[in-house]
């Protein structure tokens, strides 16, 4: 034999020294959760050590964070149900929760980035990203609605929006009012190929977001389907967007290469609520090495091509190579 493979692997310093791929705290965004209130930490449960937290306790996370090297921040708000409405007003309130914490984020932490989420489900009374008009999201009203919401987020100081809707036209109409409006620094994060996915479970409990009536199938992509992944990624680049997403990350690796290959924007994956929990379930019942896989799993979707990934080990991942 003259190829031996194995001579590469022979040691820890050898192995290491050949290694494709590695994970720094800088790919990371952190999930954070926001409710109503002072002083509270309230725990998921479906999601173990992850909270919703008010906007002081979210600071006080947003420090341990910034302290431990993570320093980008993806809040997701959890609307009252009585200031949800059909065309989700709440979230174009300047004063609502959402544009309060980003202010106070950016006021206590001017360095870190935040990209915020532009979409209508968690303030919509009918739980979905657009207008329901007689059981159909109706897409170009809703562009509207998405233009607001994130000239608002921009005004209280985000530095990415992240449209996670899936309505067509969305970054284009966007870019145009940020634009419009002296934003032109602020940056659109797209969700680009965002599926219609079961592993957004979790999530919807946590924000209290799930559809009200139907599903998310006429906007979000079919998991089926990776060619239409290009043609989203076609138009999100074409409408201005500065970073593509992939999301959910795990079962569409596939996906998240096919993106790199195919653009030279950044890559961003969101490693999601439900890809979390399982992982956190098998290693509470110890039927997993909870540590171990999230190493794995994280190096996968960095591997497979992402440049950026939003996942809720971020903290952990942090807290775990410092020690
Ligand atoms: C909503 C949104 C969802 C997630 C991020 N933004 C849920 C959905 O589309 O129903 C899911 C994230 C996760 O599961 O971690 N626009």
């Amino acid at each position: 034999m003259i190829r031996r493979p194995r001579r590469n692997r022979q040691t820890e310093a050898i192995r290491n020294m050949v290694q494709e791929t590695s994970l720094s705290t800088h790919d990371f965004i952190y999930p954070l959760f926001i409710i109503e209130g002072q002083n509270q930490r309230v725990e998921v449960s479906s999601m173990p050590g992850i909270n919703r937290f008010s906007i002081d306790t979210a600071l006080e996370e947003v420090a341990a964070c910034v302290e431990s090297g993570v320093k980008a921040f993806a809040p997701f708000p959890s609307i009252n149900e009585r200031l949800k409405d059909k065309y989700a007003t709440e979230s174009h309130n300047p004063e609502g929760l959402f544009p309060t914490l980003i202010r106070e984020i950016k006021r206590n932490f001017p360095d870190v980035a935040l990209v915020t989420d532009v979409a209508m489900d968690p303030y919509s009374s009918d739980g979905h990203d657009g207008i329901v008009i007689n059981g159909e999201i109706i897409n170009d009203e809703t562009l509207e609605v998405l233009g607001k919401m994130a000239l608002t987020q921009a005004q209280a100081g985000a530095d990415i929006v992240a449209p996670s809707d899936m309505m067509d036209g969305r970054v284009g109409h966007i870019r145009k009012v940020l634009d419009e409006n002296g934003f032109h620094k602020v940056a659109i994060m797209s969700y680009t190929a965002k599926y219609a996915s079961a592993f957004y479970g979790p999530f919807r409990d946590a924000l209290d977001s799930a559809p009200k009536a139907g599903d998310k199938k006429t906007y979000q992509m079919n998991y089926a389907n990776s060619r239409e992944a290009l043609i989203e990624a076609e138009l999100d680049t074409l409408e201005g967007a500065d970073y593509l997403m992939v999301k959910p990350a795990l079962s569409y690796l596939d996906v998240i290469k096919l993106l790199r290959e195919n653009s030279h924007l950044p890559i961003a994956a969101y490693n999601v609520s439900g890809e979390y929990a399982m992982v956190k379930a098998a290693a509470q019942k110890g039927w997993i090495d909870g540590e171990k896989i999230m190493l794995e799993t994280l190096t996968s979707i960095k591997r497979a091509g992402a440049d950026i990934i939003l996942s809720y080990f971020a903290k952990e991942f942090a807290q775990y190579l410092r020690k």
